[in-house]
């Protein structure tokens, strides 16, 4: 069974692990396969840090089975008053669970998180155009294109267009 929830510090060698397999396995995340180094402490202060803002979370996505991690989803809010109506999302997935509903079972928990803390008006995230899988699942959730930042990836020596997309709550 797949059970969403938060992130707590008991996950974080997993939690670990599960982010740099999904920077291996995709060029579509920030940070390419082999990149950075993330240890289990490093993971346990961003998930205790995190878990003391109420303004942003950490989702995981676990198989309660086998205990497995298989995705996440970030959503980093924003402390200042005039910006505090506005969450950033990043999510992965690892690709064995690719195509099972993860990521969309991540944004509908988090949405409603978002929901219940009352001032979240906006939810925002920055996609390669080319990330066809990434783009229709924010399509289809509600996500608008709000514009393109060009060549703000650069992949090897090749230069890529992001999407800005947003969607109202
Ligand atoms: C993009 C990404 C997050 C999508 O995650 P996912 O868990 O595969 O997404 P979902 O399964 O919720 O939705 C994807 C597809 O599965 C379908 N789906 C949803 N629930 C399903 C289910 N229970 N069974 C089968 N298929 C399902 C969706 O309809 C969707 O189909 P479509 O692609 O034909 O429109 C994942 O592919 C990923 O991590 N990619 C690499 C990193 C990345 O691109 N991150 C985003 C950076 S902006």
């Amino acid at each position: 069974m797949i059970q969403i929830r938060e992130a707590c510090e008991y996950d974080a060698k997993r939690f670990a692990k599960m982010q740099l397999q999904i920077d291996s396995e995709t060029d579509y995340m920030l940070y390419g396969a082999g990149e950075r180094e993330i240890t289990s402490k490093d993971a346990r202060k961003r998930i205790e840090y995190f878990a003391d803002l109420p303004y942003s979370l950490i989702l995981v996505a676990e198989d309660t089975e086998t205990e497995v991690l298989m995705g996440f989803l970030i959503a980093d809010g924003n402390p200042p008053n005039r910006m505090q109506h506005s969450v950033y999302i990043a999510v992965g997935v690892l690709k064995e669970y690719w195509g099972r509903g993860v990521a969309t079972r991540l944004f509908t928990h988090m949405e409603t998180w978002a929901k219940a803390r009352g001032v979240v008006h906006r939810l925002e995230l920055g996609v390669l155009c080319e990330n066809t899988k990434a783009l229709r699942l924010y399509q289809n959730l509600g996500y608008e294109i709000e514009g393109t930042h060009r060549d703000s990836f650069m992949i090897g020596a090749d230069y890529y267009d992001t999407y800005w997309m947003s969607k109202l709550i």
